[in-house]
């Protein structure tokens, strides 16, 4: 726990209680309000967590503000740039950057734990074939605990290491298998041959029939992709596993829970989602008539990949996706795509709009990733899977991180109670 600094008073009905109040690395101070109820018989209320801190952490800071985004120190769009996605999981679990024998010993673990138990095949053959890859994922991850029981125990250490190398090294193969699934072909196995992108891309484009051959550019943007949507402190989807696993669920559970949280089109399903309205809007001379929606109090339309609970600046993340979109195109011979045509237009026209300016409303993770994806020659359905997959390292160095802090304990909010007072029950005849 930090260093306590200062106390903050509060004072209910002429009755003075003193708050500590902490002070972080980073970011602003923050009133311990642990001991509240016990001394002042009151809760605080803030629905949504718009000013509560639920935990401590050392793995991601974002200065909304500045739109800054660090994972154990380092700026984003240094990791983007300089590394890649399994050395910035190195990173996250373990809180600095590898050396190069402990990178090599990393990803040879990782790459040898890319197959998933043969008979888990059978599970997938339940689904429809219509089935949201979400769907099959949140299921299949689910019953990892049915197939990989030996990794259950997160009172073992060992067993926490165990699973964490599972889930980081078996998402991006049961993602593809989800997708091969949903387009009818046959799975296609992990290579050790490949690296953590290319292996991927390889699992979901590569058919018996011919050899697929990973174009390096694809595997790059790839590889970008998942470093910028690896972790994001306490969002929605990473409170939901800390929260699960606060219950002592197993980490199969907890990620599985995550995943489900994940795909609400407010949260990771919102890059399905902008593409989606990229392609209603159709072209830059519709922007007006969906701004005007976006605005409109009576009109649920809102701009899916615009604006964020912590960013009042530009999302980090979105400034190298709408970097990495346009080299992508170009080196894919997307030229002129209407839909990046469409998604740059929309982004002007919003920014010179006092509505969004004044609400600090700024283009997301989001806004820009479905373009990519979908130059890649992926369905829009893969696109939140794929945010899925690169977030489980996130969300486990999350769940280490709460599993290694002795003081742990189950999360239970209280609430503002509103209902009905005690009351008798009446027999049906007098009603
Ligand atoms: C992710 O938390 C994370 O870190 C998440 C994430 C991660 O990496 O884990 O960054 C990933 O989820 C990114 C966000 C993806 N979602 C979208 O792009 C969906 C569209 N965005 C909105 O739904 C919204 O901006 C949220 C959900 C992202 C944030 O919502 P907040 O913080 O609860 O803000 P709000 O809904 O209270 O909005 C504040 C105001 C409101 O107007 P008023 O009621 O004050 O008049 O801004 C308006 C909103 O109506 N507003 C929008 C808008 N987003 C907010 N108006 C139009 N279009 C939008 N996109």
């Amino acid at each position: 726990m930090a260093e306590t600094t200062k106390t903050a008073t509060l004072t209910i009905d002429g009755q003075s209680f003193e708050l500590p109040i902490h002070s972080p690395t980073a970011g602003p101070d923050v009133l311990d309000i642990r001991k509240l109820y016990a001394q002042a018989g009151v809760f605080t209320y803030d629905p949504g967590f718009t000013s509560t801190a639920s935990c401590d952490s050392t793995i991601t800071f974002i200065d909304g503000g500045k739109g800054e985004l660090l994972h154990r120190g380092y700026p984003i769009d240094q990791l983007a740039e300089k590394s890649h996605y399994l050395e910035v999981c190195y990173l996250m679990l373990y809180g600095e950057l590898p050396t190069a024998t402990e990178l090599e010993k990393f990803e040879s673990t990782i790459t040898n734990h890319t197959m998933i138990h043969e008979q888990m095949h059978n599970f997938f053959r339940g689904f429809r074939r219509d089935a949201h890859p979400m769907a099959t994922m949140v299921g299949v991850v689910g019953a990892m605990s049915a197939f990989y029981h030996d990794s259950t125990d997160i009172a073992d250490p060992i067993q926490r290491e165990i699973a964490s190398h599972r889930l980081i090294a078996k998402m991006p193969t049961i993602a593809a298998m989800a997708y091969k699934y949903s387009v009818g072909q046959p799975f296609v196995y992990p290579r050790n041959d490949l690296d953590y992108a290319a292996n991927f891309i390889h699992m979901c484009f590569a058919v018996p029939a011919e050899e697929y051959v990973v174009d390096p550019i694809m595997a790059r943007a790839m590889d970008r992709i998942f470093t910028l949507h690896a972790d994001h402190e306490q969002n929605a989807s990473t409170s939901t596993v800390r929260l699960a696993s606060s219950s002592g669920a197993n980490p199969f559970a907890c990620i599985a829970a995550g995943i489900a949280c994940l795909w609400g089109p407010s949260h990771g399903g919102a890059n399905q989602a902008c593409l989606e309205m990229l392609k209603e809007i159709g072209s830059p001379e519709n922007i007006p008539e969906y701004i005007a929606r976006a605005k409109d109090k009576d009109d649920p339309f809102r701009l899916m990949g615009f604006g964020h609970r912590v960013y009042k600046n530009f999302d980090p993340r979105a400034t190298v996706m709408k970097q990495s979109a346009d080299e992508v195109l170009d080196l894919l011979g997307v030229e002129n795509n209407p839909i990046l045509a469409t998604a740059k237009a929309l982004e002007a026209a919003a920014l010179a709009d006092p509505y969004f300016a004044d609400k600090k409303l700024f283009p997301n993770v989001d806004f820009y990733s479905g373009i990519i994806l979908e130059a890649m020659g992926f369905p829009t359905s893969m696109f939140t899977p794929i945010f899925a997959l690169s977030r489980t390292v996130g969300w486990i160095s999350q769940w280490k991180e709460q599993l290694s802090d002795p003081a742990h304990k189950i999360g239970r909010p209280r609430q503002l109670y509103l209902g009905e007072t005690e009351r008798d029950y009446t027999d049906i005849e007098t009603r």
